[in-house]
């Protein structure tokens, strides 16, 4: 039997979000049934909601920083029983046969991996919808474990602002001694601060926003350099061994270049488009330095940043809202008035 399940849904682009009703599948012998608690509130969302990227299907319920208990299992579910806390991201599932599937690395599957909303389930080829609900059914390969001991509401961020940030700190091997700077404190700027400095770096913030250097310094950073003032960057010059840039809409890549030390990457999380004004190569030529992207992290990576997480204590600073607010904080998102995750209490969420 299927599950009707209430939910928070937008229409089009320009619509506000509104109770929704749908089904939810039956679960499958491998599935985990999970009560929804708390869900994160990602710019990724609102892009989503306001069709941004122009690949959005509605309805769309949005979410996918979830936090939730099991309610019930498939009987081929080993690893989850009824009671836990548990965690899902951006994925519900991918091809799992692929090279980059194979290598953990789902996020990359080369069939593009079944998004948790505004995705299509591979084998019922069913919209997905997110976590702005009560409940939702997830193959146990892509259900996370929340360590003991951490907050829950704290902990749902970290499903996808954590994990975006985690990624490339580890892909590019960052440790005690290494130089990162994180561009935009917002989210997933906030998480990466958390966890650049849960590594050992040496961490210093570019924002364009005067008002927070002290939160940004209470969060890990070392260092604030505004971004507007041409004096500050020029003081930055050859440091950074990683810039982690998550800036959501397009932005001048060029005052950072030559911040970034030899062999420095300067890798965009936020930005999904053209780049204007173009690259100017000279610093990447002369120092030979690199611009890169990256994609949320995999499963099992995932995995790797809540158990850190849950062994340092880190989790996101959130203000908690209602279901019914989200709207006003998609518009206070827009105005970078966070601090520095909003996430939705669901046991808010009525009809
Ligand atoms: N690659 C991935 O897998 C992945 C995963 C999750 C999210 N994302 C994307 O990452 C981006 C950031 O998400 P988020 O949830 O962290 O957003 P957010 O909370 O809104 O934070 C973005 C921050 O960027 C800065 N900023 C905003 N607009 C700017 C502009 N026009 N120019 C320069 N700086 C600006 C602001 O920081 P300051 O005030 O400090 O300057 C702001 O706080 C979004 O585009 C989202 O879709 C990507
Ligand atoms: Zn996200
Ligand atoms: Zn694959």
């Amino acid at each position: 039997m299927t599950m009707n399940v209430l939910g928070y849904a937008t229409h089009s682009p320009t619509d506000a979000l509104a109770p929704y009703r749908f089904e939810r599948r039956e679960p499958r012998p491998n599935d985990v049934v999970i009560e929804i608690l708390y869900c994160g509130v990602c710019h990724s969302d609102l892009h989503t909601a306001r069709n941004d990227w122009h690949n959005t299907t509605y309805p769309v319920v949005p979410g996918h920083e979830i936090i939730g208990r099991v309610l019930n299992v498939g009987p081929e579910v080993t690893r989850f029983k009824p009671g836990d806390a548990v965690g899902v991201g951006c994925m519900v599932d991918s091809c799992r046969h692929c090279a980059a599937c194979e290598q953990g690395l789902e996020q990359y599957c080369e069939s593009f991996p079944t998004l948790t909303y505004n995705g299509v389930d591979p084998h019922d080829r069913m919209t997905t919808f997110g976590g702005y609900s009560q409940k939702i059914v997830v193959t146990e390969q892509f259900v996370l474990k929340v360590p003991d001991g951490l907050d829950l509401a704290g902990a749902a961020p970290l499903l996808c602002a954590g994990i975006t940030t985690w990624s490339p700190l580890r892909h590019w091997k960052v440790d005690k001694g290494s130089k990162v700077a994180v561009v935009g404190l917002g989210g997933l700027g906030h998480m990466a601060l958390k966890l650049a400095k849960g590594l050992g770096a040496e961490v210093t913030l570019f924002t364009r926003s005067p008002g927070k250097e002290r939160d940004a310094r209470r969060l890990g950073a070392d260092h604030i350099v505004l971004s507007t003032d041409a004096e500050h960057m020029e003081a930055a010059k050859n440091r950074f061994d990683l810039i982690i840039d998550t800036v959501p809409y397009v932005h001048d890549l060029n005052p950072y270049l030559p911040t970034l030390a030899l062999d420095g990457t300067l890798v965009l999380v936020g930005y999904l488009g053209d780049l204007d004004p173009m690259l100017n190569t000279i610093p990447l030529v002369m120092g030979r330095k690199a611009v890169a992207g990256s994609l949320i992290g995999g499963i099992a990576e995932t995995q790797e940043m809540l158990d850190f997480c849950g062994r340092h204590g880190i989790t996101s600073d959130i203000e908690m809202i209602g279901m019914q607010d989200i709207d006003a904080a998609y518009e206070r998102m827009l105005k970078s008035d966070v601090k520095y995750r909003f996430v939705i209490d669901m046991a808010s969420l009525q009809a």
